[in-house]
This record gives structure tokens, sequence and C-alpha cells, in this order.
């Protein structure tokens, strides 16, 4: 067995030196191969990733898809059971519909139709809130007076509030690192799109006496590039909406200025009237206190004026 090691054969030696060069070289030429191989799917994935973290915004928000669809059973079994009918499954298929597989600055009003479609809700006429810059007080006030709604007591602005989302172009994926910031980037952004997309058709829908409540510390108390001045106004049917009333938030301080005879005020005065919609307006000088009051009418402190 030892002598079986040495029996190198004369012919065998050149041979076998030139094979092992063969060895080396074929052994060095296929780990240069592996490693351009390597570098070259290094580089085109972080292409990739680039490519899709390009945008200025937060990412989709983490488990978007399970919350819509908990949203949706949480509203329409619980919330507001008129609305039983509606099937989450189909309406998480219909938003999905309107930005998957899109290019998440080319998104249209048009794509959020089947989802507006399957989300139809009507709000009883003098029951609209509109907001501008007082979202939480509002919600405040409507989580009392139940029979009131925002735009985010409706079906479609409950699923989505507060959520981001967008999509990739030609792939079905949902992007989590980041989306289009309306101002760095684009305005027809999925959620940009959405929000003037159910906005535009909350106020449409709207009818009899339409309350919004403006926020009375802000320099203009009525603001024409937010979605109320931009959007909201302008949606308005003055054939079914009869008054708009206004109602200017103050701080609560003690401040007893008359902030309805600020100039935003009447510059929105002035476009609510030229649609042919009735201008009111009112201070509610205690936000406090109107929470209050909303709760406990019947309190002697509430009957007369706030
Ligand atoms: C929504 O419902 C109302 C009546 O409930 C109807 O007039 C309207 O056409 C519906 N809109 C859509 C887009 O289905
Ligand atoms: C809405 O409010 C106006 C004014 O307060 C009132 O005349 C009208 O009857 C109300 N409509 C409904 C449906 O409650
Ligand atoms: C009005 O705006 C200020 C500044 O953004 C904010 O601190 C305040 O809470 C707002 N008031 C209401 C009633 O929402
Ligand atoms: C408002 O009403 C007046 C008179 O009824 C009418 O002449 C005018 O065209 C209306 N304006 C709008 C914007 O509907």
């Amino acid at each position: 067995m030892a002598n079986c090691e040495f029996r190198p054969v004369s012919g065998d030696k050149p041979c076998c030196r030139l094979s092992r060069k063969a060895q080396l070289c074929l052994g060095v030429g296929l780990l240069f191969l592996t490693l351009v191989v390597v570098v070259a799917v290094v580089v085109s994935r972080w292409h990739q990733q680039s490519q899709r973290s390009q945008w200025g915004g937060r990412g989709t928000t983490d488990r978007f898809p399970e919350i819509i669809l908990e949203r949706c059973v949480e509203y329409t079994q619980t919330l507001l059971p008129e609305m039983r009918h509606v099937d989450c499954q189909n309406i998480w298929d219909a938003f999905k519909g309107a930005f998957i597989s899109k290019h998440p600055c080319k998104i249209t009003e048009e794509d959020y139709q089947p989802l507006l479609k399957l989300g139809n809700q009507t709000v009883p006429c003098n029951k609209t809130l509109l907001w501008s810059r007082t979202k939480h007080l509002a919600h405040q006030y409507t989580e009392i007076q139940r029979d009131v709604f925002t735009l985010e007591d409706t079906l479609l602005g409950y699923l989505a509030d507060d959520l981001t989302w967008c999509g990739e172009f030609e792939t079905s994926e949902i992007n989590y690192r980041s989306c289009p910031d309306w101002r760095k980037d684009c305005s027809s952004n999925p959620v940009s799109v959405f929000w003037k997309t159910v906005s535009r058709r909350f106020a449409e829908s709207a009818c009899g006496v339409v309350h919004v409540m403006l926020n009375g510390s802000c320099s203009n108390i009525f603001d024409k590039k937010s979605t109320f001045g931009s959007v909201e106004v302008h949606n308005l049917q003055p054939e079914k909406v009869h008054t708009l009333e206004a109602w200017v938030m103050h701080d609560g301080r003690g401040d007893s200025r008359d902030l309805c005879q600020d100039p935003s005020i009447k510059e929105l005065e002035l476009i609510i009237s030229k649609r042919n919609i009735t201008f009111s307006c009112k201070n509610i000088y205690r936000p406090d206190k109107f929470l209050q009051c909303a709760k406990t009418p019947e309190d002697s402190s509430c009957i007369s004026k706030i």
C-alpha cells in the first residue's frame, strides 16, 4: 500500500505539472468569473433598490393591507351597521387596484372611482362637518355628536386616515421604503389624489346646512390652499347646500375678538356668496365648553350662548 504513493511513470511528470498549471488557471479564472457575477448582481440589486427608494416621503404604513381590511370590518360591522352590505374584500381589491403597478406620480381621480362606487355613502342633510387645521377637535366633536360626519367618519375616510401608501410601476409590490412627497416629488401621488377625490365627493354630496370648523389661532383662518379652501369650498352644490356656517375656534384663553371679521373669513364669505350659498359665521370662544355642551346640552349653562 505504502509503495503505491510513489510510482511515478516517467511520462507522467510533465503532464502533471502542466495540468496543475491549467488547474490553477482554471481556478483563478472561475474565481474571477464568480466575482464578476456577484458584483454584477449586487450592483443591479442596489440599482433597483435605489430606484425604488427614490422618494422623499415616508413609505407605506406597515401592515397597510391588514389595517384597511380590519378598519373596513370594524366600520361596517360595528361603527355603522347600515353599511353591513359592503364586502370588505372587494373594498380592498378596489383600493389596491387604484395604485398597485402604477407609477406613484401618475395617479388620477379616475383610478379611485371603483373604490368610490363601492364605498358610496350618504350623509344626511345638515350633518356634514368640514374642518381645516382643527382635525382633533372636529373628531372629538363628532365622537360626541354621533350623527354628524367629518370625512374621516365616513367609510373611505375612516379606512385611510393617517395612513400612507404607494406602489411601484409595473410590479405588484407595495413600497414600504418610501412614497412620493407632495411637495418634494409630485402631487399626483396615491395619498394626495385619494384625499382630493374623496374630499370632492364628500363636499358634492353634502346638503342642507354645512358646517366648517376653522382654527382661529392660525394667521390665515381661512386658507385657500387647504383641502377645504381648494377642493371642498368649490364643490358644495348650491342646489343642495342652503348655508355654509363657519365655526371659528378660539384658543380658549379668554380672547374676545370677533374673528368672523378676519380678512380671510371675509374672503371665504365672498367666494361662498358668489356661489349662491348663504354664509354665516360664529365665534366659538370656549372650545372646551362647546364640547361639554355637545355632551350635555340640557345643562343650564349651555342653553344660553357658548
Ligand atoms: C351613490 O348613491 C346615491 C344614492 O344613494 C346615488 O344617487 C349615486 O349615484 C351613487 N353614486 C355612485 C357613484 O354609485
Ligand atoms: C336643516 O337645517 C335647516 C336650518 O336649521 C332646517 O330648516 C332644515 O329643516 C334642516 N333639514 C333637515 C333635514 O333636518
Ligand atoms: C390650531 O392650530 C394650532 C397650531 O397648529 C394648534 O396648536 C391648535 O391645536 C389648533 N387648534 C385647534 C382647535 O385645533
Ligand atoms: C346665482 O343666482 C343668480 C340669481 O338667482 C343667478 O343670476 C346667477 O347666475 C347664480 N350664480 C351662480 C354661480 O350660480
